[in-house]
């Protein structure tokens, strides 16, 4: 299987269009790497090719990738659909540049199908797209040879999403099921997903989990079959918002794991050490970002990577 990194920064992008920090102040000087907001290609056979999420960057990601040109055919594109971990701002806003791309599939959760349904009405006027529950028996098996299936990460709800929708979404996709529906729904894990796509070919896994609030059981099993995984570096350190010029978007470290300390995930994946793992979605406060800081050291000494945008290898 194909992967290309076609964006590796959290929401906002690397330098953020109005920060100053000492970090995006370094990309804008030229003197560190910029990077796109988080977005992944894969293809199992070079022909087909499905997007990972769909950033607000995927217009740019999409014109500077050439295995994702168009042609031949006048309007004919090798992007097949999309498959959504969640319904962040930041994953799903690329749908609308995609709008009017005849016949694409997008695979996602109950949950974000459920808070899409407007940007899915919208959309559906450009072109009717095949919208799909990602969580559905069985799997996915996508054209270029993947099999796909998708595993609940956490309860994450984006900060759009008023707590009283999150609570109908869950409660409406808790009524489809055969349960007593009288008990107020529990925290639903499946507003975020991580994927685990099979090159049915080759026998290459890759593991997807750019968003992952806390470790669980379901990544450890996920990394114990994955060549590679492609995880979670948005934070360094859990103060990392406090002790850098605060970001303009506000985000919190709540909902992403710290790669470092006792319980962060660079000791999580030191339980993983056969897989080739990689950090992405990497904020703009993340020190991860300057490949000359200590961090960056710190995490390359284990093993992890952290890796350009336009990287492309082999899983
Ligand atoms: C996140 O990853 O936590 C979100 O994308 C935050 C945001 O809305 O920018
Ligand atoms: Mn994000
Ligand atoms: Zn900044």
């Amino acid at each position: 299987m194909r992967v290309v990194l076609l964006g590796t920064a959290a929401g906002g992008g690397f330098p953020q269009w109005n920060c100053v920090c000492a970090l995006c102040a370094a990309a804008r000087a030229g003197k560190l790497p910029a990077r796109t907001q988080e977005c992944v290609a894969v293809s199992g056979n070079s022909r087909d090719w499905w997007l990972l999420n769909a950033s607000p960057d995927i217009r740019t990601q999409l014109v500077t990738t050439e295995a994702l040109a168009p042609g031949p055919g006048p309007r004919e594109t090798p992007v097949r659909g999309v498959l959504l971990t969640d319904a962040e701002a930041d994953h799903v806003m690329g749908l609308t540049i995609l709008r009017g791309g005849p016949g694409l599939r997008i695979h996602a959760a109950p949950p974000v199908l459920e808070t899409l349904a407007p940007l899915r009405a919208m959309l559906d006027r450009y072109a009717c797209w095949d919208w799909a529950d990602s969580l559905a028996e069985g799997g996915l098996v996508l054209s270029g040879g993947l099999a796909v299936s998708a595993h609940p990460l956490g309860a994450k709800v984006p900060k759009y999403v008023a707590a009283t929708a999150a609570t109908a979404a869950t409660a409406a996709t808790a009524a489809t099921a055969a349960t007593a529906a009288t008990a107020p729904p529990a925290a639903d894990d499946r507003w975020v997903t991580a994927y685990r796509v099979e090159d049915l070919a080759t026998g290459g896994v890759l593991v997807y989990a750019p968003c992952v609030a806390a470790w669980t059981p379901v990544l450890d099993g996920l990394l114990a079959t994955a060549d590679c995984a492609l995880l979670d570096g948005t934070f360094h350190t859990p103060d990392e918002m406090g002790t850098a010029v605060r970001s303009p978007h506000g985000q919190s470290a709540m909902g992403h794991l710290p790669v470092s300390g006792p319980h962060g995930s660079l000791a999580a994946l030191a339980r993983h050490p056969g897989p080739r793992r990689i950090y992405t979605h990497l904020n703009n406060t993340n020190p991860l970002l300057d490949p000359d800081s200590p961090a960056r050291a710190q995490v390359t000494g284990t093993g992890v990577e952290v890796l350009p945008d336009g990287a492309e290898f082999a899983v």
